[in-house]
């Protein structure tokens, strides 16, 4: 087990090193300082606080609604968890789009508020001008291609993106742009793993991957998908590496059972 005090801290240079070296670059979700704290300590080198938050941790079925004074919260939640991952908070929906004075007060607002390294944003040569006004703040950016989950009423589907040579081209392009403006690193979500490839192999920025196959510089998932505490989503990329939520269940039941019948607390359990 791994256990990261040794570890040295995890900085955006840190991770154009570890592509250099063909390191693969490991990235999970976490939206509070008990689960941050846990994947900090394990050896994870990036957090993502991620707008998936508005699904797992509020229920929507969207990410569209979770909103910016959110997202700091969790941000700073995560912060105050970790010592040596690099923390990326993504710009919610509303927060950076069609509008790049909005996105660099947004940005601001998150690198002052939460303590966070970085943030990530959707979207590719639609929102160059925001990127390019975040990144003169010196504010690393984390771009995202593919399926972008904030633009779903557009796509109206959460199917494999960039399957067409026309998306295929764009999104070559758009990665291509992303990288020259100086974002430090780029998601790739559900897109056909050989594109993927190709987009790692031409760029210098590390490629993390979420159902793009293995060819990427890296991978990241949603904590509570591979933990299965969420077990309502089973796309063909997710890998379940517990059964979390049967566990949860099994505890409670038998936390109810134990009050119930009069077994908690024991005569050792009181004062
Ligand atoms: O919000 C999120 O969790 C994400 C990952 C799926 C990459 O953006």
């Amino acid at each position: 087990m791994n256990d990261s005090r040794e570890l040295p801290r995890i900085t955006t240079y840190v991770l154009k090193d570890m592509k250099m070296r063909g390191e693969k670059i490991s990235m999970l979700t976490a939206y509070d300082y008990s689960f941050a704290n846990i994947l900090d300590k394990a050896g994870i080198d990036i957090i993502l606080v991620g707008d998936s938050a508005a699904n797992v941790m509020a229920g929507y079925s969207t990410t569209l609604p979770i909103t910016l004074d959110q997202m700091i919260y969790h941000g700073a939640s995560v912060v105050r968890g970790v010592k040596r991952s690099l923390v990326v908070v993504d710009m919610p929906f509303g927060s950076y789009q069609g509008n790049s004075k909005l996105a660099l007060e947004s940005a601001i607002r998150i690198m002052k508020e939460t303590g966070a390294q970085a943030v990530k944003l959707e979207g590719g040569r639609e929102v160059l001008e925001a990127i390019d006004r975040i990144l003169s703040a010196g504010i690393p950016v984390m771009g995202h291609l593919g399926l972008t989950p904030q633009s779903i009423n557009k796509f109206g589907t959460y199917t494999v993106r960039a399957t067409h040579k026309e998306e295929a081209e764009k999104l070559r392009e758009d990665a291509m742009l992303l990288e020259r403006a100086g974002c430090f690193a780029i998601v790739l979500e559900k897109i056909p793993a050989l594109l993927a490839k190709e987009v790692a192999e031409s760029s210098r920025i590390p490629i993390i991957g979420i159902g793009a196959g293995k060819w990427v510089d890296g991978q990241v998932l949603v904590l509570h998908d591979m933990l299965g505490i969420n077990q309502d989503f089973s796309p063909r990329f997710l890998r379940r590496y517990h059964n979390l939520k049967t566990e949860i269940l099994k505890a409670v039941n038998q936390y109810i059972d134990d009050v119930k019948n009069k077994d908690f607390p024991n005569e050792h359990e009181q004062y």
